[in-house]
């Protein structure tokens, strides 16, 4: 049977991207942030996953306003990028595994989340940045299963909703025949806003709640409207929805076990989280 071993969140920032092809990872603005990849780093490296499945949202490249799917799931043997227009390189590609993913379908499907199935899907910035970040030498050895939640046109699914659909997806994995290690990715967030009135805006005392939350009560968070979410975190933060959908796949025993948080890259309050997922209560200190 597959194995959850845990879970990382990452927000997925375009210039990201620019900073890696240009190896400024070690420069004062960039350096807080790419340092908090060390620890996840050794434990990809510990942990070795066969398998992330990655809970994100497309901005444009994939779905256009014109037709959103709430929930999406790829089922495709390789997923590309193209280019954006946010001036990065264009990724290389990711490999899929088809047959977890029409397990992952079915299940949720039989589970009553009706989502939309895609033999074919480019990714966009916000699952090869944080591919990127987590295996940076450009050999990931990982297949992907990415699943698209629409953070961008309204009505967007609730902080409930998406627990709920990682609850589904986690008994899904655990379900499955095959002996693999499978992660769970979470992107985007935390709090920022690029648009409007409100542009640049951040709410570090509410990134910090939600932190804080996540790992041992996500349900508290769940009393938050989206339009609380977009209030607290910015039109943009409610790419948290990624973050809570990651933590509900978590279905044994979770602990926090790394967290970095720097202000500002970009726009946005940069986060990154390493949750451990375990079927065994963590034994106490005798
Ligand atoms: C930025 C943040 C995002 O989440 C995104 O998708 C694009 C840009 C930013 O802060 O620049
Ligand atoms: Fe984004």
């Amino acid at each position: 049977m597959s194995r959850i071993i845990g879970g990382v969140a990452t927000t997925h920032v375009p210039s990201i991207g620019k900073a890696i092809a240009d190896k400024k990872q070690n420069d004062p603005y960039w350096k807080p942030f790419f340092a908090g990849f060390d620890y996840v780093h050794s434990w990809l490296g510990r942990e070795k996953p066969d398998i992330a499945v990655v809970f994100y949202n497309d901005h444009g490249l994939n779905f256009f306003l014109d037709k959103m799917p709430t929930f999406a799931v790829g089922a495709a043997a390789e997923y590309r990028n193209e280019d954006e227009g946010w001036g990065i390189p264009v990724s290389r590609a990711a490999a899929g595994d088809p047959a977890l993913s029409w397990h992952i379908i079915n299940a949720l499907v039989a589970d009553e989340f009706d989502v939309t199935m895609c033999q074919e899907m480019l990714i966009d910035h916000a699952v090869t940045i944080p591919m990127a970040l987590m295996w940076p030498g450009g050999d990931w050895p990982v297949k992907i299963v990415p699943i698209s939640i629409n953070t961008v046109q309204h009505p967007l699914p609730s902080l409930k909703r998406c627990l709920n659909l990682g609850r589904a997806v986690g008994r899904a994995i655990k379900s499955y025949p095959a002996d693999l290690r499978v992660m769970i990715v979470g992107t985007g967030g935390l709090s920022h806003q690029l648009d409007g009135k409100r542009a640049g805006f951040i709410n570090k005392e509410f990134d910090q709640l939600c932190m804080d939350r996540l790992p041992s009560d996500p349900e508290t968070l769940t009393r938050y409207s989206i339009h609380d979410l977009v209030e607290e975190s910015g039109a943009q933060g409610v790419e948290f929805l990624n973050w809570m959908a990651m933590r509900g796949a978590l279905t044994g025993h979770v602990r926090e076990v790394h967290r970095n948080y720097h202000i500002p890259i970009s726009n946005t309050a940069a986060a990154t989280i390493v949750l451990e997922n375990s079927e065994e209560p963590a034994r106490k200190a005798a």
